[in-house]
């Protein structure tokens, strides 16, 4: 039998409760896929940050390091201020690790009901890669008064590292700035997955930018996307604007098959995507390095005002789950997952509330995981 270590970051709020549905549900495939997984917990988040004061430290990235795949709940809580754990957990993960891929497939169900009125299932399915470690999510800037400052702002990442010497003079009260970077390098392996992943699927790709405004961040991204292009002579492609974007995927999302875009608008339009797809309850993510350690988690937060009570809906959690089997290569698990995620939502009878049900959190994955043993038995 095959054996899996996996780490397990249940975090904040609701995290805990949703990860230990989506272990529920990977447990039951393994019992019928023939795997068994040691789960590995790390008690990193809000409580662990104000009662040691480590967010997350040089040994346990370390440890995490030697992992293929970790699952993660949610993080941030409402005590500390926005932004400490977001960046010194969650993103100091996705930079640790060089996770460059953010994939966020936005597929509805059958059996769930599409806000956008006349979309059935098969007008939504696509997948954004949204790139996951520069742009303006480098976390570099600062703030200046009137008169003169000069500031040395620096990226460190393991394929470069760049460095801003900022000479600055103002007449300005104060200003403040953020500076966004994308890298050759950065851009051009998220570009190739993606190119990549519409070949195995529809053949169809389409880049977000902003270049009409933003033209020198991404108008660079443009030249790449075109240049990479050339390899791959039968996928279709078309450049949208970020702000039209929105209106598309509302629109005509089965216009769409993958999507690639910059860090921040990937953040933006997955909310968006998550919404046409029957609300965050059901998205899932992964952040990926195809050749390192990867991590899986719903794509929305922590919802501390439910924290504890067993409510909110597990689905988006055990779906990364299913992404998560499909990294380490669980290829039937991972189907089984997803058609069990697909099986109980047509049922339409043990639900959460999000989906006008009454059932616990836990009564949702222990159905999720008694049909993923049916399918696995048949
Ligand atoms: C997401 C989240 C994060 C992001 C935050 C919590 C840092 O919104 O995963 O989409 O902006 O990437
Ligand atoms: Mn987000």
């Amino acid at each position: 039998m095959t054996q899996y270590k996996i780490p397990v970051i249940g975090g904040d709020g609701i995290g805990p409760e949703i990860v230990r549905e989506g272990k529920k549900v990977i447990d039951a495939a393994g019992e019928v896929f023939g795997f068994d997984v040691d789960w590995i917990d790390f008690p990193h988040g809000a409580d662990h940050y104000l009662e040691t004061g480590e967010l997350i430290s040089e040994e346990t990235l370390q440890e995490l390091s030697r992992h293929k795949a970790i699952y993660l709940g949610a993080l941030g809580d409402p005590r500390l201020s926005p932004g400490i754990l977001e960046k010194g957990i969650l993103l100091n993960l996705r930079f640790s690790f060089d996770e460059y891929i953010n994939l966020r497939p936005i597929k509805l169900l059958e059996g769930i009901e599409c806000p956008i009125r006349g979309k059935t299932a098969k007008d939504i399915d696509f997948v954004v890669v949204r790139e996951n470690t520069e742009d303006f999510y480098i976390g570099i800037g600062g703030r200046a008064k009137k008169g003169e400052k000069k500031d040395l702002l620096e990226v460190h990442r393991n394929m470069y590292s760049a460095k801003f010497g900022l000479d600055i003079e103002t007449d300005s009260e104060e200003i403040a700035y953020q500076i966004g970077m994308i890298s050759k390098e950065g851009t051009r392996r998220v570009i190739d997955y993606a190119y990549g992943l519409a070949k195995d699927r529809n053949n169809h790709l389409s880049s977000v930018d902003k270049a009409n405004v933003l033209s020198d961040i991404y108008g660079f991204w443009r030249e790449n996307f075109t240049e990479i292009g050339k390899k791959y002579p039968s996928v279709q492609t078309d450049f949208n604007y970020v702000d039209a974007v929105t209106m598309w995927f509302v629109k005509n999302p089965e216009f769409f098959d993958v999507v690639v875009t910059p860090n921040m608008f990937g953040d933006i339009i997955t909310d968006l995507g998550a919404m046409i797809q029957g609300g965050l309850g059901l998205a899932p993510g992964g952040n990926i390095n195809p050749k390192g350690t990867s991590m899986f988690e719903p794509i929305h937060g922590s919802a501390p005002k439910y924290k504890g009570m067993d409510k909110v809906n597990p689905l988006a959690t055990i779906w990364a789950g299913a992404l998560l089997m499909e990294t380490l290569g669980e290829k039937e698990a991972a189907n089984a997952i997803v058609s069990a995620i697909e099986k109980n939502v047509s049922a339409g009878i043990v639900k959460t509330s999000d989906m006008g049900g009454t059932n616990k959190c836990s009564e949702v994955g222990t159905d999720v995981a008694r049909i993923v043993r049916e399918i696995g038995k048949n």
